[in-house]
């Protein structure tokens, strides 16, 4: 959830540092800190809110220094403040550590600190840990790497981290478990970051630190990997496919207009060598080179969290239609815990745009472990799920910045929808012309998107009139069950407005009761096998006096009639609309949020990759 960052060269650290911090900014943002080793002194520098905050605070102070460290904070334990900021000093402030995770046997360790002397300034687990290596270090007489792996062999929990040492010029020590960390490789330097999004600029070198891996990195460019059971390891170097200009806003407000207004492009990406209408072929490697596998599975279990859970129910619903093979989606963070029946012939996808979901790793290692064959849907390439499982096929659409989740659903809905058709092509239970046809309207799908972009300004006007509500209830039925629930959470995410996604005939259970004239009440009723069962529901929240916004087929009339506003989107196959439908919504939920000014990009509370459980 912390976003971490590291530099030793020949460069001045500081701008290194804080362009480091804005670019990581989305994984944490109520505190920010900087520490930096100058003359031998080891200085830091902390702030309550932004970087913007901390960059104007050091902007007066000496900042000069080749090597240092910086972390945007997601608080866990304590408040955000500036006392709870990291990087955190050890006792006689000789050490200092950024972290990202939790220490989860920090009490204990504490204890025993305490018990040996040790004051304790802040609430936080990170400072538990720093004092624990400057306890190693002092009892054993180590170097710093030989006291972090000490001390680490001690943690319970998930971390990356990263330490200077007082008088120590010349190095960087930093270890993983659990929570990302990447290595860039420069000329005579070195960058350390939670992605590579801080490291693109500088260099395409980069290594992956693996999980419980302790790596130092050396003035004189040298690199020493080894883990905590003390196994040296050599540094694989990989290449990262990433530009400057897919990190920055390219001339929109903000990134989550740009990552919306982005998806024909990033969807015909994601279909880009997978997508044959000339020869009418879906190709994915990931299930070709497995194809025995999926036709084998007696059952698939989708696991996930929040936007990509709601990816998941989308799939669920293609693959049992189109492939016949029953599907389970579950939260990755019950799944991990409620001890399922996972069997070696389930097929177990997990699906995350970050690939660092700690939940989603987490039902991924357990699946792994009673013999599931485990399939990724991710985005960020080279992350820690994608690693972690069997195979894949990864969604392409680049960086995904904005907090809400915008362009990575559509890319995780349309892989999910290839994957479930090409099963269900093997296996016969869709017909060679009903394939073909899917594929061509698969292809048509960017196109019928740049024709819904073009309602944005439309619905900016409109979305005015909502800032007012306190709550919205967002209907769908079949396909758009889930999309009326991502929806919902776009809106709330962003905007604070409390929504809810209900499957629309579920209404008269309860949820009616909410219903009077002020109720904003969004229906997505494209053509679909339900749709007349919509219309009839919708009718049940009229006579309720509720306000009706549906999202419906371009052409329609029958809801057009009964709504208080209308949004058309093009025909598609009813499978498809769920990648057309969220359109709007997205769209909506935006302008809501924008008109009520709210930070859009990082809206509070959240961070964009979730890794502590
Ligand atoms: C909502 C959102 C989150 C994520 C969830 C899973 O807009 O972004 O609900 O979908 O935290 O994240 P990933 O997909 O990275 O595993």
């Amino acid at each position: 959830m912390c976003g971490i960052v590291g530099y030793i060269g020949n460069r001045q650290a500081f701008p290194i540092l804080i362009k480091g911090l804005q670019r990581l900014e989305y994984r944490g943002y109520d505190s920010a800190g900087i520490a930096l080793i100058h003359n031998g002194e080891l200085n830091l520098y902390k702030q309550k809110g932004k970087v913007a905050d901390l960059q104007r605070f050091v902007e007066q102070q000496d900042t000069e220094g080749t090597i240092g460290i910086a972390h945007t904070r997601w608080a866990t334990h304590g408040e955000p403040n500036e006392r709870n900021a990291h990087p955190h000093y050890s006792q006689t402030e000789n050490l200092a550590l950024i972290h990202n995770g939790i220490i989860e046997n920090y009490a204990v360790i504490k204890e025993m600190l305490l018990e040996e002397g040790y004051v304790f300034r802040s609430e936080t687990d990170t400072e538990v840990l720093v004092q624990l290596i400057d306890f190693m270090q002092k009892t054993n007489n180590v170097c710093l790497a030989e006291a972090v792996q000490l001390a680490l062999s001690q943690a319970v929990g998930a971390y990356a981290i990263a330490v200077l040492e007082k008088g120590n010029n010349n190095q960087i020590v930093a270890a993983r478990k659990g929570s990302p960390l990447v290595v860039g490789i420069g000329k005579d330097e070195f960058f350390l970051a939670s992605d590579a999004t801080p490291i693109v600029e500088y260099t395409d070198k980069v290594v992956y630190i693996g999980d419980e891996e302790i790596v130092t990195l050396n003035r004189n460019g040298e690199m020493k990997i080894v883990t905590i059971s003390n196994v040296e390891k050599t540094p694989e170097i990989k290449k990262i496919e990433m530009s400057l200009s897919q990190l920055e806003k390219g001339g929109y407000p903000h990134f989550m207009l740009k990552e919306i207004f982005e998806q024909p492009k990033t969807l015909a990406d994601s279909m880009r060598g997978r997508i044959n209408v000339d020869a009418n072929n879906i190709s994915l490697s990931g299930f070709i080179d497995n194809k025995d596998k999926f036709l084998n599975a007696k059952r698939i279990i989708i696991t996930a969290c929040g936007t990509s859970w709601h990816a998941g129910l989308i799939g669920k619903y293609a693959f049992e239609e189109f492939a016949r093979v029953p599907v389970e989606v579950e939260y990755s963070s019950e799944f991990r815990y409620r001890k399922p029946v996972i069997n070696k012939d389930d097929i177990v996808i997990a699906i995350s745009q970050s690939g660092e979901t700690a939940d989603t790793l987490a039902a991924v290692e357990l699946a792994k472990s009673k013999g599931a064959f485990i399939f990724g849907v991710c985005n960020v390439v080279g992350s820690s799920i994608p690693r972690a499982t069997h195979s894949g096929c990864y969604t392409h659409v680049g960086p995904e910045i904005g907090v809400a989740s915008t362009k990575a659903f559509s890319a995780q809905v349309l892989a999910l929808t290839m994957l479930a058709l090409l099963l269900a092509k093997e296996k016969e239970t869709i017909s060679d012309d009903f394939y073909i046809k899917l594929i061509n309207e698969i292809n048509l799908i960017p196109i019928k998107i740049k024709e819904i972009l073009k309602i944005n300004n439309e619905l900016k006007d409109f979305a005015r009139t909502f800032t007012y509500a306190q709550n919205f209830i967002y209907l769908g039925r079949a396909y758009n069950y889930p999309v009326a629930m991502e929806g919902a959470l776009k809106l709330k995410e962003i905007s604070y407005i409390h929504a809810e996604g209900y499957p629309a005939a579920e209404m008269k259970h309860g949820p009616i009761a909410l219903i009077n004239q002020e109720m904003p009440v969004v229906v997505i009723a494209t053509n679909a096998a339900t749709y007349e069962k919509v219309v009839s529901n919708i009718q049940e929240i009229k006579a309720r006096k509720g306000r009706i916004i549906s999202v419906v087929t371009k052409g329609d009339t029958i809801v057009k009639n009964i709504s208080d506003y209308v949004i058309e989107v093009p025909a598609t196959e009813e499978c498809l609309m769920p990648i057309l439908a969220v359109i709007p919504l997205q769209l909506m939920a935006y302008h809501i949020a924008v008109a009520k000014e709210c930070n859009v990009d990082q809206p509070r509370n959240l961070a964009k990759s979730v890794t502590v459980e």
